[in-house]
């Protein structure tokens, strides 16, 4: 495994794999890995000859009072966790290789990025858009992992891919969830163990709307109504809605398209994001 942190030295590596007509598979993310970046980077591993995972703390996607300062890194960890799952290279590159002096020019994605996380954290989705189609531009993957725990990354990103004739598959990957039930997330670790024992109610919620909608309800208020229930334990709710997948706008009663229904939610000061998919099984 080779860890890299310039874009030269990048390309030259990536020239090489390229020229052995290797398939590239690449998994963004911003460290602190755990089971749930594995998840991506097994599924990389799956359909690709070679996967490269870059570790990038992006300022563009932190809000003025976000986490940017503390966002926890352990990037020794990190190394030794892509060593043993089999990564090939791993792109470390410092704020300057991605964001040089004068750096001025972003993408701007459109409706999609308006809901959700979007109404609480503006400029999030700029910059992950930014960020990504940077990274893209750098690896040029043939594949890109992305983790349904994010759910409307990953509509902004297919949309990006899709509006921008990027040359880069995007796959999304089922959200891994501690046995509880609790999303993994790097944020997790800012949990006391109080306040992680009641974070388990925001998985709790997701999980018993769709149990409602298993038995039948196609009511979109008392699916809501049935998650809400649980969330009397987080501190602040700041939305739970239940969107159509494909376009993030309401979903309308009676339910008849797939569906998500997510959330975020501060336990502590902790904000943790969470969804699922709600719709008939094949
Ligand atoms: P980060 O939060 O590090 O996540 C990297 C990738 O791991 C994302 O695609 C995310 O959805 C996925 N992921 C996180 N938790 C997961 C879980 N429990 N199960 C499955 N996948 C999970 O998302 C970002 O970084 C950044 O926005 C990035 C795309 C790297 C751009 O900066």
């Amino acid at each position: 495994m080779k860890t890299i942190t310039t874009v030269s030295e990048l390309r030259r590596a990536l020239a090489e794999v390229r020229r052995a007509n290797k398939r590239v598979g690449f998994v963004p993310t911003m460290g602190y890995l755990h089971d749930g970046h594995l998840a991506l980077i097994e599924a990389s591993r799956s359909r690709c000859d070679v996967t490269v995972v870059s570790i990038f703390v992006n300022p563009t996607q932190f809000g003025p009072n976000e986490d940017l300062s503390t966002y926890p890194r352990d990037f020794q960890r990190d190394e030794e966790l892509c060593r043993d799952a089999g990564v090939a290279i791993v792109f470390a590159p410092g704020a300057t290789e991605i964001y040089p002096a004068q750096f001025e020019t972003f993408i701007e994605p459109g409706e999609l990025a308006k809901p959700l996380c979007g109404g609480f954290r503006p400029g999030h989705f700029r910059g992950v858009a930014t960020v990504v189609s940077k990274l893209f531009n750098m690896v040029q993957p043939d594949v890109a992992f992305f983790g349904q725990k994010d759910f409307q990354q990953c509509a902004v990103v297919r949309r990006m891919a899709i509006d921008l004739n990027l040359a880069t598959e995007i796959v999304t990957v089922p959200t891994v969830r501690e046995a509880d039930g609790l999303a993994l997330s790097s944020r997790n670790r800012y949990l006391s163990e109080e306040e992680r024992r009641r974070a388990v109610s925001i998985s709790r919620g997701l999980f018993a709307a769709m149990e409602e909608f298993r038995l039948g309800g196609r009511n979109v208020d008392k699916l809501i109504a049935v998650a809400n229930r649980y969330l009397g334990t987080v501190d602040r709710l700041q939305y739970l809605e239940l969107v159509d997948c494909d376009t993030l706008k309401p979903a309308v009663s009676p339910l008849h398209r797939p569906a998500a229904l997510c959330v975020a939610a501060y336990v502590g000061s902790t904000r943790l994001i969470d969804n699922v998919i709600i719709q008939a099984s094949p």
